[in-house]
């Protein structure tokens, strides 16, 4: 019976600077905040996939390190079940993250370290995890050959497959046929399609793209201006949760696609999983940090029940 969502990608520690704005290169300012924390697109996903009520499986590699502690503290925390290669070669990856004091606004430098050697004979040590959850998802943190092949295990055995390609990277065309849902923000789904999404006409238009290329369906998280979802018959755009000021826009992304995926996991419909990952979010982008600001089931029941 297959149950749950497995999750391969990164975890690194994110090292996030508060500051009015970003330093020019020789140039040092004074920051207004400063935290270390757990983050990591996939690691971040998993932890907010777990918090939305999911059984959730962590696939990755770490280094045997303080931030590889933080990492095997933070599944034990989440009730993530860790996948977890731990290498004495390589050490766990980390994140410079810039966060406007004033917007939320963020920008990032990622270093995966020993996730940045998952490679295909990784995957097919963790075959059976793939193989046994209702959802798997990946993005392109690690190499792409690694989420490829991960992938292809789960659409062979009957998963739905969920492909966040973030950060935008080259890849090859046969991920979208392997996608049952791709998920891109306008920044990547623009870098794939090759046109800028201004509008929700232009999202439209990037989705039947993304169709057209072999996707089942296109997810495509707006920002300020909600999600569209697209399939070949159906257009929705769903608005963002207002739910608070917002402070850090940091794994926003993320904490949708953890909870979109959660909610496809529980049997929800996909606009139904749609509404959950916007409340996801929402939730997120209110408080400091990325995996910290996962909100539990509850919370997110809350801000559902507020709107319909
Ligand atoms: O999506 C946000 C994440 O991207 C951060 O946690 C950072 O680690 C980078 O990987
Ligand atoms: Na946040």
């Amino acid at each position: 019976m297959k149950n749950g969502v497995s999750i391969l990608g990164i975890f690194v520690a994110d090292t996030a600077y508060l500051a009015a704005r970003m330093p020019v290169v020789g140039e040092t300012i004074r920051g207004s905040g400063f935290a270390v924390g757990p983050g990591g697109k996939g690691s971040n996903q998993a932890v907010a996939a777990a918090r939305a009520g999911a059984t959730v499986s962590f696939i990755s590699k770490i280094g045997r390190d303080t931030f590889g502690d933080l990492a095997q503290k933070t599944y034990a925390d989440a009730g993530v079940t860790p996948v977890l290669t731990v290498m004495d070669t390589e050490p766990t990856g980390a994140a410079f993250i810039y966060v406007n004091e004033n917007n939320g606004d963020n920008a990032i430098i990622v270093y995966p370290g020993a996730a940045g050697t998952i490679g295909v004979e990784d995957v097919e040590a963790a075959r059976v995890t793939i193989e046994q959850s209702a959802i798997f998802v990946t993005q392109l943190e690690q190499p792409v050959a690694a989420a490829q092949r991960a992938l292809e295990i789960a659409r062979n055995a009957g998963v739905v497959t969920v492909f966040n390609p973030a950060p935008a990277e080259i890849f090859p065309d046969v991920l979208y046929g392997l996608s049952d849902y791709i998920i891109p923000n306008e920044t990547e789904a623009a870098a794939l399609v090759g046109f800028g999404i201004e509008t929700l006409d232009d999202a439209r238009r990037a989705g039947d793209a993304l169709l057209k290329r072999g996707a089942g369906a296109a997810v495509i998280t707006l920002g300020g201006r909600g999600v569209l979802l697209h399939t070949s018959g159906q257009s929705d755009h769903l608005p963002v949760f207002s739910v608070g000021p917002v402070i850090d826009t940091t794994g926003a992304g993320d904490a949708f696609v953890g909870g979109f995926s959660a909610a496809l996991s529980a049997g929800r419909d996909p606009l139904e999983a749609v509404r959950f990952g916007c409340a996801t979010a929402g939730i997120s982008v209110t408080r400091r940090g990325t995996a910290p600001a996962m909100p539990s089931v509850a919370e997110i029941e809350a801000v559902l029940a507020t709107t319909h």
